[in-house]
């Protein structure tokens, strides 16, 4: 029951404004990069169905042709620790943990899957000036091709 509760004050982000203030809904590290076009709200809902296995489609045939890739996500969405390098999954507050962990919400996908950025993402994460949102857009084109 309590479980259910936090899954629905997070997808939902009901009591936002005091909520948060109250530390009742959990800490959401900023993004860097463009908002997504389909909003914020939106990706707490359906985060979870965007990047579904296609196992026939993605494991079998290497279909490369893929909209939410999981190295997208974890670059956007890097958290700098202590060192100012982007954190792993294993690490407190990184931004897919965070959320989770309110939530109790478990997933396997980080014993496959990279939990931080590639050494370029953050490489230009790292740098000064900071990367515009354009160039971030490119460097994930690249990363799809
Ligand atoms: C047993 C290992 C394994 C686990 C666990 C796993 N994946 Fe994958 N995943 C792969 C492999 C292998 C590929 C294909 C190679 C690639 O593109 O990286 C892939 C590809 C993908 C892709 C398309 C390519 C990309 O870069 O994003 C998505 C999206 C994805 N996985 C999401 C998930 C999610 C979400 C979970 C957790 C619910 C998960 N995976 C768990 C092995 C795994
Ligand atoms: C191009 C950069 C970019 C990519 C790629 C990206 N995001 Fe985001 N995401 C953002 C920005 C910007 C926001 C708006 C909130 C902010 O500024 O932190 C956001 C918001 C979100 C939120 C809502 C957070 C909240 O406020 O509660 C979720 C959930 C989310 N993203 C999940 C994902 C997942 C899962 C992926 C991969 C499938 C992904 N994002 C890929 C930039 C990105
Ligand atoms: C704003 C909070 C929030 C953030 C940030 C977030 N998630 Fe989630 N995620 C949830 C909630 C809540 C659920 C559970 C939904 C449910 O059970 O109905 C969930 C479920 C999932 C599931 C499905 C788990 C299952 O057992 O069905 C996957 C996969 C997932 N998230 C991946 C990610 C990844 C990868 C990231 C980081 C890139 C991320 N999420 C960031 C809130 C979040």
């Amino acid at each position: 029951m309590k479980r259910l509760f936090a899954i629905t004050l997070v997808l939902f982000g009901l009591f936002l404004g005091t909520a948060q203030a109250e530390g009742l809904y959990p800490d959401v590290p900023k993004a860097v990069g463009n908002p997504h076009p389909e909003g914020s709200a939106f990706m707490r809902i359906n985060h979870m169905k965007l990047m579904r296995h296609d196992r026939d489609d993605t494991m079998h045939n290497g279909n490369r042709d893929v909209k939410y890739s999981i190295k997208e996500c974890v670059a956007c969405h890097a958290v700098k620790g202590p060192q100012g390098l982007p954190i792993s999954v294993k690490e407190e507050g990184h931004f897919c943990k965070n959320c989770h962990e309110f939530a109790a919400v478990k997933i396997d996908c980080f014993q496959c899957h990279n939990s931080k950025p590639t050494e370029e993402f953050t490489a230009l994460l790292m740098r000064d000036p900071a990367p515009t949102a354009d160039e971030i857009s490119a460097y994930l084109k690249e990363l799809r091709e």
